[in-house]
């Protein structure tokens, strides 16, 4: 099913480069003294690359040397930090759940009895798609209506304190851009940096990624000139220290003016910074986890089998039982070999940077990169020799990885892990592999997730969803590389369109006893699929739509904020209900309580039943379920912008850019 199929073996890698990385021998920082220095002044992500720059930098190692993991558990920094926001769910779980008013059942109460053991205690998860800036756009509204910061969202009809209730946050491609701007910017609200501030160029679509952000923006005077030499000399300070550069360096360097709001875009701003605000080590924030894909040595195809790569800010690594193991984040960039540092090594820092994190897991953008930098005036001319020269080292068949050289699974589970022999480990964007959605963390047994809110943006058909992200992760749970983890049934595209499943939340596997389980194996989540779809706005603009009016973006935050809350009940009366039943659902089973009634008939409404129907009906042109409020000026920009997609044709996977 996959057509992500390029041409060149990847001969190019060998000769051990970034292992003997000619690093300088500064003074060690370890975490406590960097962190002393920072908290007094500063309580947001850190912007704490030793180096002070975006390049990554050689320090001492910590007495305890930094080691590979097996995957067989979770990591004692994530099982401890779970025991304090589990905890911190309880109080908006609870809140959210009355609010609702379940007939005949306080569910409140049952919050409060249940909430001693974690295993009763609902387990919410919530997962944005990729689709570029739809996805963070459409990701955004759902996020806006389940955060009970925003003004409104937990009134009539509203799911506000949904995501205060969550434990996970994953994001993938445009929903990482999504998830990794929220954490860059000290957890901000989607409405804080919808709405920005005057010396902020934070989520100013209006302004292309190829101009750069505007000269009005208070940090530094920009002109895209400038802004393009300052991204080219931010990653030559990765090359002058000894690390391979990619694309996905540019790309994310470019990417971090618009998601982090921070001069020049955070250059020092480390993903495994996110884990040292006060407010994330109290457990006042979900738990952020981006997602990508591995690309195994001299292939160029992404499938089913490839192997599923997320970044936590503990730790990276992949559950699959080919890798099967975790780096931690903040040591990315350090020579492992078989699990170690050698006696003598050194440790390094600032690999883990933000904006190349979220930019190798929406690395497919590279190639929007590469199209579409050319013909934009006054780049210089230095600018474009350096992504040229990357371009042409790399190969252009391999444009769309991320390089992460020295690769930390180095001789690390070599029968099974297929870049184990590989001085470098090749990422790509996490929905190449069709897997749209950033399930794939979520699903994990140990993880004990119960429920998932799964936001899925992804363009199939006019730019709409019609469920091929889930359904691969369906199809996937079938094979080897499942290692017995299972998901859902989920029914064909036609199903989808037939039935409406893609038009309104449907909820995937609500009847455990559906599941045949062998020893050991455990259901999975209960899966609350919620597609883009058109409420009060035509969301489903082109994925490589490179800009976007204030007014355009805004309505289709607002338009996925109404199909979070189903136009606030307007649509669906019981929604705020039948959502507080599927977060239940899992415990009603582990606690032996008789379903309500009401939650019963959510079932029979909500749950896909299972019957299909695969009959071809044609083109899918969905109306609107609202009504049209498409603010008036938006729709002649959109179709002005809209044209960049159809450039895209020298592109790689060509078939994988028309679903993300
Ligand atoms: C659990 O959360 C409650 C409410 O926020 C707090 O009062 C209590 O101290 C927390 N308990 C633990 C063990 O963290
Ligand atoms: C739902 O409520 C929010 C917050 O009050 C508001 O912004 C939005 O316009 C409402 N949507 C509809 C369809 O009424
Ligand atoms: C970060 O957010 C917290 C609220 O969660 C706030 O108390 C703190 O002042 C913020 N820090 C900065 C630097 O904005
Ligand atoms: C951006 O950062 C500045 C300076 O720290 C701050 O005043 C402003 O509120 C921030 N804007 C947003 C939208 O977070
Ligand atoms: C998953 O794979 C690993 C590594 O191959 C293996 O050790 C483990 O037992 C497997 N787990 C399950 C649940 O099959
Ligand atoms: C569903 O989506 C897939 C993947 O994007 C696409 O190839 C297919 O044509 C779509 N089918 C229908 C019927 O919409
Ligand atoms: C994935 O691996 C399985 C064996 O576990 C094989 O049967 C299947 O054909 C492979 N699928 C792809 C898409 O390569
Ligand atoms: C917690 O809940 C699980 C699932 O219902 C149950 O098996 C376990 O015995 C409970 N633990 C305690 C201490 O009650
Ligand atoms: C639920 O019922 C099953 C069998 O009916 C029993 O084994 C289990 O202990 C019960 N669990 C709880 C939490 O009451
Ligand atoms: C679950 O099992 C019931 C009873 O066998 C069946 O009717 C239903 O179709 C199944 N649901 C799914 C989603 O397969
Ligand atoms: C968006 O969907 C509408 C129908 O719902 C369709 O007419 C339009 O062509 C689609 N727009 C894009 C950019 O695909
Ligand atoms: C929606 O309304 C806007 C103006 O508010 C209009 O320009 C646009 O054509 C309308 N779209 C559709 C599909 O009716």
């Amino acid at each position: 099913m996959l057509h992500h199929m390029v041409l060149l073996p990847l001969a190019l890698y060998g000769a051990g480069l970034a292992g003997a990385t000619p690093l300088s021998e500064q003074p060690s920082s370890s975490s406590s003294s960097r962190l002393r220095g920072v908290e007094a002044i500063d309580v947001r992500a850190l912007p704490n690359s030793p180096s002070g720059r975006y390049a990554p930098k050689a320090v001492d190692c910590p007495a305890q040397k930094p080691t590979i993991r097996s995957a067989a558990t979770l990591s004692k920094s994530e099982t401890d930090w779970l025991k304090l926001r589990r905890n911190a769910t309880v109080d908006p779980m609870a809140d959210l759940l009355k609010r609702a008013n379940i007939p005949d059942f306080d569910a409140a109460a049952y919050i409060r009895r249940v909430a001693g053991n974690v295993s009763q205690l609902p387990n919410i998860a919530i997962a944005a798609s990729g689709g570029g800036y739809r996805a963070l756009l459409n990701g955004g509204g759902f996020l806006a209506a389940a955060d009970s910061r925003t003004p409104g969202s937990t009134g009539k009809g509203g799911i506000g304190g949904l995501l205060q209730a969550s434990t996970y946050l994953a994001g993938l491609s445009g929903g990482g851009w999504l998830v990794g701007s929220l954490y860059s910017n000290n957890f901000s609200s989607v409405v804080q940096l919808r709405d920005g501030s005057p010396d902020s160029s934070v989520w100013k679509f209006d302004r292309s990624i190829f101009q750069g952000p505007s000269k009005s923006t208070g940090f530094s005077i920009l002109n895209t000139a400038k802004y393009w030499s300052n991204v080219a000399d931010a990653v030559s300070t990765k090359d002058d220290a000894g690390f391979n550069v990619s694309i996905t360096d540019f790309w994310g360097r470019a990417l971090s003016y618009q998601l982090i709001n921070d001069t020049d875009g955070g250059p020092a701003y480390t993903f495994s910074s996110f884990a040292d605000s006060d407010s994330f080590k109290q457990g006042q924030q979900p738990f952020p986890i981006l997602v990508a894909d591995g690309r195994a040595p001299n292939t160029q195809i992404i499938s089913l089998n490839s192997t599923v790569y997320e970044f936590n800010v503990f730790e990276m690594g992949s559950w699959d039982p080919s890798t099967f193991g975790f780096a931690p984040t903040e040591y990315l960039g350090s020579n492992f070999s078989n699990g170690q540092i050698e006696q003598n090594g050194h440790c390094v820092r600032g690999f883990d940077q933000a904006g190349y994190v979220m930019g190798t897991s929406s690395s497919l953008f590279n190639q929007f990169l590469l199209q579409d930098i050319n013909s934009v005036p006054d780049v210089p001319k230095f600018v474009l020799d350096a992504v040229t020269k990357v371009f042409k080292g790399l190969g252009e068949d391999s444009n769309d990885i991320a390089q992460y050289q020295p690769n930390p699974f180095l001789d690390y589970n070599p029968s099974t892990n297929p870049s184990a022999r590989s001085q470098e480990l090749s990422l790509v964007d996490g929905g190449e592999d069709l897997q749209n959605i950033p399930l794939h963390p979520l699903i994990q047994p140990v993880r004990g997730v119960d429920v998932i809110f799964a936001v899925d943006s992804s363009a199939d058909v006019n730019n709409w969803p019609n469920g091929t992200a889930l359904r691969a992760t369906y199809d996937r749970s079938k094979g080897q590389i499942a290692n017995g983890t299972l998901f859902p049934p989920v029914p064909d595209e036609h199903t989808f369109i037939n039935q409406g499943l893609n038009r309104r939340p449907t909820f995937f596997g609500c009847d455990v006893r559906n599941f045949t389980l062998r020893a050991g194996q455990v259901a999975p989540p209960l899966v609350v699929y919620v597609p883009n779809a058109p409420y009060t706005t035509l969301s489903n603009v082109t994925t490589f739509q490179p800009s976007y009016t204030k007014t355009q973006s805004n309505d289709i935050i607002r338009n996925g904020y109404d199909s979070a809350t189903q136009g606030n009940a307007t649509v669906n009366p019981d929604w705020p209900v039948c959502l507080s039943c599927a977060i239940l659902n899992r415990s009603f089973g582990k606690t032996n309580t008789t379903v309500p009634k009401a939650c019963a008939d959510c079932f029979t409404k909500y749950c896909w039943n299972g019957v299909l129907d695969t009959k071809d009906n044609g083109p899918y042109y969905p109306q609107f379920i609202i009504g049209n409020q498409t603010t008036k000026e938006n729709a002649a920009v959109g179709r002005a912008t809209a044209g960049s997609a159809s450039v895209l044709t020298l592109a790689v996977g060509l078939a994988v850019l028309s679903v993300l």
